[in-house]
Formats: C-alpha cells, sequence, structure tokens
C-alpha cells in the first residue's frame, strides 16, 4: 500500500510517499481501506516533535509513529479474529489517535471500538472531517461546559476545526455565540450563525468588558485569570487545548479557582468516538455539516500539513486518499 511516512521530526518535507506492506488486522480489530482522512493539531505536533511531552511520548529521537493520521472514514476490507461489530464492505469512521494513528495510508488496522457506522447520506470527506474536531467540541460544550439554552457563549479560535462544530451544536441550544478568530474566517462564522464576532488581532475580547456564560476555547493564549474577567458569575471557561505553559497554569489553577470564586475553568481530556452516534444523528437530521476548508490527496499530505501550519484553513483540511 502506499502510505506518507515520517521517518524523522521535522517540517512537511520530511515527509515521503513510500510503499509499504498492508497492514493485517491483529484479534478486535478491522483492516480499512482508507477513502479520507483529515488533519488534526496532534499530526502537526507529532510531525515537528517540538514540545517535549510530544517527544516522550512518541520517542525522543525518532518518531513511533511513522504514519500519521487520526481521523480516518473508509470501508471494512477485512475482519480480525473476535472482531464482531462490522463486515467487510462497511462503511464506517473514527478517530485513531490513541491507537497508533496511520490514517496518512491506504489501508490501516483500527481496533473496531474506535469506529461508528457512516451514514449513507454522508461522504466519506465529510465523515473524515469530524471524528477528533467534533468529539472535541461536543464533549467541551456540553459534557465539560454543560451547555445551557438561551446562554451567552464565546468561542475563541472558532475557524478551525473544533469552533465550526461547536457553533453549529450552540445553535440547537439557542445560544448568543460571539466567535474569535482572524478577519478573514469571520464571514464564514457569521454565515453558520455567529452573533458577534471579533479579530483578535484587533480585539483582546478579555479586556472588553463583555462577559459570558460560557467561553469554549480552541487556542487557550492567556492566564486563566484573564479569562476569568470575561465570565459572567457561575460562568465556565472550558478549553480543548493551546500553549502547554497555559494549560499547565489551568491545571494548577482550576482547583483554586473554584474554591474561592463561583466561576469555573476546565480542560477537555479527549474521549476519542464517545459521541459518533450523536454525531450521526445531527447529520442525518440536517443540524450539522462538516466544514471542509480544502481537500488534498493523499501525495499532497505535506501541502495538507503546510496549510494547518500556517493556520490559515477555514474548519477541516481533508485527505482524499482512494
Ligand atoms: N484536550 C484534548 O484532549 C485534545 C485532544 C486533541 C487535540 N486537542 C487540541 O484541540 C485543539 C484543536 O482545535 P482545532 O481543531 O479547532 O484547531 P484549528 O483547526 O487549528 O483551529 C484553531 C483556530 O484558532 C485560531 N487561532 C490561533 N491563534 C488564536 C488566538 N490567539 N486567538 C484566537 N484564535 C486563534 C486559528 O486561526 P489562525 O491560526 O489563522 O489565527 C484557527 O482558526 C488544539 O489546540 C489541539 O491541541 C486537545
Amino acid at each position: 500500500m502506499k502510505a506518507i511516512v515520517a521517518e524523522r521530526y521535522g517540517t512537511p518535507d520530511v515527509l515521503q510517499l513510500k510503499e509499504l506492506p498492508t497492514p493485517v488486522p491483529k484479534p478486535g480489530e478491522v483492516l480499512v481501506r482508507v477513502h479520507a482522512a483529515s488533519v488534526n493539531d496532534w499530526d502537526w505536533e507529532n510531525l515537528r516533535g517540538q514540545l517535549l511531552l510530544t517527544r516522550l511520548l512518541n520517542g525522543l529521537f525518532t518518531p513511533k509513529i511513522r504514519i500519521l493520521g487520526g481521523d480516518i472514514a473508509g470501508r471494512v476490507e477485512a475482519v480480525g479474529s473476535q472482531a464482531t461489530r462490522f463486515q467487510p464492505g462497511d462503511a464506517v469512521y473514527g478517530d485513531l489517535c490513541m491507537s497508533g494513528f496511520g490514517a496518512f495510508a491506504e489501508y490501516v488496522c483500527a481496533p473496531e471500538t474506535c469506529l461508528a457506522p457512516k451514514p449513507p447520506g454522508m461522504t466519506f470527506e465529510q465523515a473524515a472531517a469530524i471524528p477528533q474536531a467534533g468529539m472535541l467540541a461536543v464533549q467541551g460544550l456540553i459534557d465539560v461546559g454543560g451547555i445551557q439554552r438561551g446562554q451567552t457563549l464565546l468561542l475563541n479560535g472558532a475557524g478551525g476545526g473544533v469552533g465550526t462544530f461547536a457553533l453549529q451544536i450552540s445553535r440547537l441550544y439557542d445560544a448568543r455565540v460571539t466567535v474569535v478568530d482572524k478577519g478573514s474566517k469571520l464571514d464564514m462564522l457569521r454565515a453558520l450563525g455567529a452573533e458577534h464576532v471579533i479579530d483578535y488581532l484587533n480585539e483582546d475580547f478579555t479586556g472588553s468588558g463583555r462577559t459570558y456564560d460560557l467561553i469554549l476555547d480552541a487556542k487557550m493564549t492567556r492566564s486563566p485569570f484573564a479569562y476569568l474577567r470575561a465570565l459572567k458569575a457561575r460562568g465556565s471557561y472550558v478549553t480543548v487545548g493551546g500553549h502547554i505553559r497555559r494549560l499547565l497554569q489551568l491545571g494548577l489553577l482550576s482547583r483554586p479557582i473554584a474554591r474561592f470564586s463561583d466561576k469555573r475553568v476546565r480542560l477537555v481530556g479527549l474521549k476519542p468516538n464517545k459521541d459518533l452516534a450523536y454525531m450521526n444523528q445531527l447529520f442525518e437530521e440536517g443540524a450539522l455539516l462538516p466544514v471542509v476548508d480544502h481537500v488534498y490527496t493523499l501525495a499532497d499530505v505535506p501541502d495538507a500539513l503546510r496549510r494547518f501550519g500556517t493556520g490559515a484553513h477555514t474548519g477541516k483540511i481533508v485527505i482524499r486518499v482512494s
């Protein structure tokens, strides 16, 4: 099979299109012929290996994960022993970020528990866009954020994968949504239902004096105290990611803040694939449509990652594999 391989850490230039043996499913796994994949921040981090944490998890000097790509959509090609949920030919999708990655290839073996059936009306490209960003949006807004009908909500870093799903889900709660991102992405976010838009290059929403019931952040860049200023009484700040220093601060301060104030600051711990059935339901009801920025071929994965690295994308960058 063809695969995009990273033999060392570096820029997208280190990626090579190679011919590798097709993997064989272990017990509990299925072999998936990948039709589409999508790019996430963890692919970018695992490619570059710039964070000590990444090196500790993925190899100090050379990456253990040679084929990147967490999100896949494709068809089951073969079924391993003890795998009972799917048959060859079934259309499936899911996130393999906690089971070895491997989506940037023609075939990948996946634990069957990582996969959900793809609805017939959903294209493979749409399905591949959903798993990781969609789960972070659902778990950030609903499970951790406890969003309530009619709340005022601010989505920071709203123009990427998580934000574009979160914006659509928040409309189901009649939330009054303010979005923050670069100016070039704000028209698209308005069209998706944002009531107010803020260009973060022109305005710091934590210093404006406006306050929100819930803030969901894809890019934590400030101290937790800055976000507290932008919360109403009993408000919650929930982040799915951001600068590592800020995330560590949040981890240290979340308990003292909960003890001495009526506000909450929290970090989402991704539960991959937990809510794919909910995403299927929303898609089939017409309440959710993945925003796809650009579709690249497998050979062009380096370009896809380059674009992701610039942050120029709106929604999700998708790879069409076959
Ligand atoms: N918690 C977990 O378990 C878990 C698991 C997986 C991933 N993650 C994290 O979840 C996040 C994924 O978010 P995503 O898929 O939506 O990423 P994304 O597609 O890269 O979107 C992030 C958006 O934030 C914008 N942005 C950058 N700097 C900003 C700033 N200072 N203020 C406001 N907006 C800013 C970016 O635009 P520009 O760059 O053009 O400005 C982009 O539109 C990542 O941080 C990732 O590390 C967390």
